[in-house]
């Protein structure tokens, strides 16, 4: 349990006004928020993939980062990486890591030896929960990286591909079932397309639904009452991806009766790649009842791809944290950090620096959440905007009981109405201040 980071003992809370990097300034996991402690409003996890088998390297240039447990033969740097994970997750002092089958275990020679290296890996990552008491938030499965998925996962033109993601996806669906993952997610990485000349987009959403509902029918099956998640991203790697942002998987999920069977999984960065803010994104789903959980992460405004860094700005956190307090909560979502140091930040510290950060900045961002919510002005002024739809002629239009003719009527006999401010400044200074 001291092999990886021996540097590093647990991080602890030591508050504002310490300058020791290896501690939190602001979460402390007990401390009680509106009713809830912080770890139970936050619920943070740590992402397998970037953080331990991401090896710094990008489009330009190979990977940086010499980490010590990618050291041996592909079953030897698993066992390794898996336990550095625990090593870290637990010196974190966080609750929750999520992964990806193939972060957790190698693609073997054969089906059948992947399949093994899988079940091996999951049999080792439940010793090591036992021992922890560290819990899987979600697990996944790659249907992205491997060459065959090149044209498409489940929405590939060649139906046996589609075979070999319903082996990939069954199994991982089993291993998360197997470590008592809370969710399964579904990040449909290389649905979508780049030409309309080779590709029927009509078919492909429909085969991506066939398959969802196979998934949903063997989760049934084998019992796994954990929730499945969809995260939405509107481009990368693919040109025109499917899940767009959070309306176009809702819209996708009623069209294809699939709502009873789905949350969304809300990824800060995507949802800004989509020309969204983040606020909004988680908003959409909440206002669906499909908030499921987050990818907590941000991107550069002045680059324009995915860039996943850890989240800073409190102010985005803060407004973000308003939606979720605004939804009551997380359920069995939760805050997994879908981020990666960048490719200077070699040491295994600078992996301890980038979470600490994140968690401050999200405990930052629920204590103003909870602060504005207390406070109450911001959200008497909106119910305020509103309140003509409370009652009169605005609540029987809601009731369905107006006509174009009888709103004439009304307009004929009130005439030009008032004109209101919105006094958005005012409001973003009450944000700003309760910051
Ligand atoms: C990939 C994506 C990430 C997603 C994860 C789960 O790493 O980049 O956004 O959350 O896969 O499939
Ligand atoms: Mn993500
Ligand atoms: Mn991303």
């Amino acid at each position: 349990m001291n092999e990886f980071f021996p540097e590093v003992s647990r991080i602890e809370f030591e508050g504002k006004d310490s300058i020791n990097p290896l501690a939190f300034k602001y979460y402390e996991a007990d401390r009680v928020v509106g009713g809830k402690t912080m770890e139970e409003h936050l619920r943070f996890a740590v992402a397998y993939w970037h953080t331990f088998k991401s090896q710094g390297g990008d489009p330009f240039g190979s990977g940086t980062f010499q980490r010590a447990w990618n050291v041996g033969s592909p079953m030897e740097v698993a066992e390794k990486t898996m336990a550095a994970n625990f090593e870290f997750v637990t010196k974190l002092g966080v609750p929750y890591y999520c992964f990806h089958d193939r972060d957790m275990a190698p693609e073997g020679e054969t089906f059948q030896e992947s399949i093994s290296n899988l079940e091996t890996m999951v049999a080792k990552a439940k010793e090591h929960q036992a021992e922890t008491g560290v819990k899987l938030l979600w697990g996944t499965a790659n249907l992205f990286s491997h060459p065959r998925f090149m044209h498409g996962a489940a929405s590939n033109p060649d139906p046996h591909v589609v075979a070999c993601c319903a082996l990939q996806v069954r199994h991982a669906i089993a291993a998360t079932k197997e470590l008592g993952g809370e969710n399964y997610v579904f990040w449909g990485g290389r649905e979508g397309y780049e030409t309309l000349l080779n590709t029927d987009m009509k078919r492909e959403r429909e085969q991506i639904a066939a398959f969802f509902h196979m998934c949903v029918d063997y989760a049934r099956r084998i019992g796994f009452t954990g929730q499945f998640l969809i995260e939405p991203k509107p481009k990368e790697p693919t040109k025109h991806q499917y899940d767009f942002d959070a309306a176009t998987v809702l819209s996708f999920l009623r069209e294809f009766d699939l709502l009873d069977h789905f949350k969304l999984n809300v990824e800060a960065n995507h949802a800004t790649l989509a020309g969204h803010d983040f606020a909004h994104d988680l908003a959409v789903a909440a206002d669906a009842g499909k908030l499921g959980s987050i990818d907590a992460n941000t991107g550069d405004l002045l680059l324009g791809w995915d860039t996943d860094q850890f989240p800073t700005n409190v102010y985005d956190v803060t407004r973000a944290m308003l939606v979720v307090l605004g939804a009551g909560g997380l359920g069995s979502g939760g805050l997994n950090f879908d981020a990666k140091v960048r490719r200077g930040s070699i040491d295994g510290v600078d992996l301890f620096h980038a979470h600490i950060g994140g968690m401050d900045v999200f405990a930052r961002g629920l204590l103003a959440a909870q602060a504005i919510i207390d406070d109450g002005r911001i959200d008497e002024f909106r119910a305020q905007r509103y309140a003509g739809w409370d009652t009169g002629f605005g609540k029987s239009m809601l009731d369905g009981n107006e006509t174009l003719e009888s709103l004439e009527a009304k307009a004929l006999e009130l005439g030009e109405p008032k004109r209101v401010s919105g006094r958005q400044e005012m409001l973003e200074n009450i944000l700003g201040n309760l910051i």
